[in-house]
């Protein structure tokens, strides 16, 4: 049976091979008209994105690094003052491999191979991961972005499998996680993104296994976001916090 959450549409005929593609990918039916799913995964000359299909739905999402807000010269003029670079331990010329366990949407990741880190990126939704391949794909044939790009590696699968299979060689110096948390506040106005990924993905429960299985293979140490004000993840007390306004990073040392 096809995924009863998301269907794919297609705006013109010419798209219509690479929507067939995907849908058989996701295993995705047809969307309807009206879509028939919570949710819909449109496929235009822009690329893909995806949107919540309820009347009062915010617009679609996309993973854009050419044009959107984080867009290479945006990225570039707020590198050096990115609390994320000193949280990894970039200094000098310093650049730590990163495996970003959460990949989402890549911002955090981009931002990390933006300032010459190679990072695998790892999403375990094979919906989010189509949305952020696509973006790749379209910011690898951008001449300024290409270089960065080609330092993104991104792979489907489950970051608590992929890092508890790596052999010795293959460990990375950095883990990074950014797992879903829960909202307290259920009114609050939840920024479009939020809406859309919440409705896909939930919150992330298991993330103190994803911070466990990371602990165990990072070689110099573990990065996680959190909203400024909550608990370290799994209660797991950090090495040190590196303090933002609304969001912080907890690290733990394991080099
Ligand atoms: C809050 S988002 C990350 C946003 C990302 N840092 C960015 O800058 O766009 C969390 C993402 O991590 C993914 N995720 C959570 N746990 C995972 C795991 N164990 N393996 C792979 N992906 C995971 C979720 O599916 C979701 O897409």
């Amino acid at each position: 049976m096809s995924d009863t959450r998301i269907s794919i549409r297609y705006a013109s005929e010419d798209l219509r091979e690479r929507a067939d593609a995907l849908a058989a990918e996701l295993n995705l039916s047809l969307a309807g008209e009206p879509a028939g799913t919570p949710l819909v995964l449109i496929l235009d000359g822009h690329g893909l994105s995806l949107a919540l299909t309820a009347s009062d739905a915010p617009g679609p999402i996309q993973v854009d690094f050419v044009t959107g807000r984080l867009g290479y010269r945006q990225a570039r003029i707020n590198l050096r003052s990115e609390p994320l670079a000193r949280a990894v331990g970039i200094k000098g010329s310093e650049r730590p491999s990163v495996v970003d366990a959460t990949a989402g949407l890549g911002r955090d990741g981009f931002v990390l191979a933006s300032l010459g880190c190679q990072v695998t990126l790892l999403e375990r939704e094979p919906v989010i991961a189509a949305l952020l391949a696509d973006g790749l794909e379209r910011a690898a044939r951008d001449a300024d972005l290409a270089q960065t790009i080609a330092r993104m590696h991104l792979v489907t699968g489950n970051a608590r499998d992929w890092l508890s299979a790596l052999d010795e060689a293959s460990r990375p110096e950095v883990v990074y996680l950014d797992p879903m948390y829960p909202h307290r506040d259920k009114s609050a106005l939840v920024k479009k993104e939020m809406r859309v990924f919440r409705a896909l993905v939930g919150d992330d429960q298991d993330a103190p296994e994803t911070l466990e299985a990371a602990l165990a293979v990072a070689k110099r140490r573990v990065v996680v976001k959190r909203p400024a004000r909550a608990e370290p993840l799994g209660a797991r007390k950090p090495s040190h916090q590196i303090p933002g306004k609304t969001t912080r990073f907890d690290v733990y040392l394991t080099g």
